[in-house]
């Protein structure tokens, strides 16, 4: 049997500690823990407690953990956007395997900083696109490479973000403001930009793109909106974006309703109750009113592009949906495949195949019958996970290299390309010359 991998994490938040760490005790034979580091003591003192770590595993910092002689065979990387790509380059240049959260970077010339070393190093990194590690999107994947419909010509996909989702992360949460984070199309959306080309093989040559922040923002606030939803707002009743309402009683994500995962463990790490959610309201950024936040990131925009052999797709990103959802319809020469991919309810899920024909026929596929377990990302968090643990036993070669960093790029730099044409009045970008 293979050896178990032996893992370092640096940054233990919501990916690192709920979804990457969790991986050693789903498969103990596997992966190990070998180290961790955060600069927040809090998060490092619960994983000693939760993995039976020693003082000397744990480190105030990514850098710290880099430090040292290399300690593990790969390091999961799972800090912030814009600490992606230097916590990368010095784990490579310590003979590191990487796994690194997406998005690589807002920067086009890190993408390529973080290409040119992990080359010279000759070590793996892998991004964590994860639903291309789904069990529907791999049945689409099958289905489109079985020739289901012919050739593609036409792809429309729409991300529906979710109206709580956008208030959470992209209103008050961490990726509000593109200058501390990313830029909305790459940040969320980098996802697409690589899913959809990836499915149906093509690669991306121009885009052009529109979109802007039409809500959240202090004008469009009602009448006697205060600065923080829990401190006498007037405009309480019947906002739908109150913090209260979302992370006490949203059927979803509220603690009344029985959550106890995301995103009230963003809110307390240590394990939400209800007198800390509040205290966290009360005090915290999450608590904030959505029309008085520092976000600048867009709350709709759509992307066209033109993919090098002549065929197109349309691209929406929208915050006003009530589902988090991914909808998508790939016309071809002989039929269309329309994909629904809900990830908070699995069981919204659908994929449907109409071929051409004396009668259209239709091919419904039971989605459910796919996989045991759509948590996580749709069930694509734990097969990502779980394949680079094989790769980096050396158990398994191709199919974890279907996210390697050169293919992930191609989604960055269109995400990047399609910025910088919104930002400039939508003018047609060709991918090329932009890189
Ligand atoms: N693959 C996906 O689908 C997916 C989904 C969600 C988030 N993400 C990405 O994952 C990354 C992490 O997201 P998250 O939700 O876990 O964020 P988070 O803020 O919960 O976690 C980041 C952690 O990094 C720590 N940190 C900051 N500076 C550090 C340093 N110098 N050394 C070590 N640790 C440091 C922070 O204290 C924090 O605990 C982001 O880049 C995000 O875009 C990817």
């Amino acid at each position: 049997m293979k050896k178990c991998a032996e893992i370092a994490i640096i940054g233990l938040g919501n990916r690192g500690r709920d979804v990457y760490a969790k991986a050693s005790k789903l498969y103990p034979d596997k992966m190990k823990i070998i180290a961790v580091a955060d600069t927040d003591p809090e998060k490092t003192a619960l994983m000693a407690m939760e993995y039976d770590l020693c003082e000397g595993a744990c480190f105030g910092s990514g850098e710290e953990l880099l430090k040292q002689e290399r300690l593990a065979d790969a390091v999961i990387i799972a800090t912030q956007d814009r600490q992606h790509v230097d916590h990368a380059v010095l784990a490579l240049e310590k003979g590191y395997h990487v796994l690194l959260e997406k998005p690589v970077s807002p920067k086009l010339s890190e993408c390529v900083r973080l290409a040119e070393t992990a080359r010279r190093c000759g070590r793996m990194v892998i991004v964590c696109h994860v639903l291309r590690y789904t069990p529907i999107y791999r049945k689409v994947k099958e289905l489109l490479d079985g020739g289901s419909i012919g050739d593609v010509v036409s792809i429309t996909a729409t991300e529906n973000v979710g109206w709580f989702h956008q208030a959470h992360s992209f209103v008050r949460g961490n990726w509000a403001n593109s200058e501390k984070s990313s830029p909305m199309i790459l940040q969320k959306c980098c996802h697409d930009m690589d899913l959809y080309p990836w499915l149906a093989d093509k690669t991306c040559e121009s885009v052009s793109s529109y979109g802007g922040t039409y809500l959240f923002k202090p004008e469009k606030a009602p009448e006697g909106a205060g600065k923080r939803c829990l401190d006498g707002c007037r405009a309480k009743e019947g906002c739908p974006f109150d913090a209260e309402s979302i992370y006490l009683d949203n059927k979803l994500t509220g603690f009344r309703r029985g959550n106890r995962g995301w995103p009230l463990n963003v809110l307390v790490p240590s394990g939400p109750t209800e007198e800390k959610i509040v205290e966290a309201l009360k005090t915290g950024d999450y608590g904030r009113c959505v029309y008085h936040c520092d976000n600048n990131v867009v709350d709709h925009q759509v992307v066209n592009m033109n993919m090098t052999d002549g065929t197109t797709m349309s691209f929406t990103m929208c915050a006003f949906t009530p589902d988090v959802a991914r909808y998508a319809r790939f016309m071809g020469t002989e039929g269309e495949l329309i994909v629904n991919m809900n990830v908070q309810e699995p069981e919204k899920c659908g994929l449907v195949v109409r071929r051409f024909g004396a009668e259209v026929t239709e091919e419904r596929i039971d989605v459910m019958s796919l996989s045991n377990d759509f948590s996580g990302h749709g069930g694509g968090d734990q097969v990502l996970t779980e394949e680079f643990l094989d790769l980096v036993r050396g158990e398994k070669r191709e199919s974890a290299y279907i996210t390697s960093l050169d293919r992930s790029l191609e989604s960055h730099y269109c995400a990047l390309a399609a910025e910088y044409s919104r930002t400039h009045g939508g003018i047609p970008v060709k991918i090329k010359e932009f890189v």
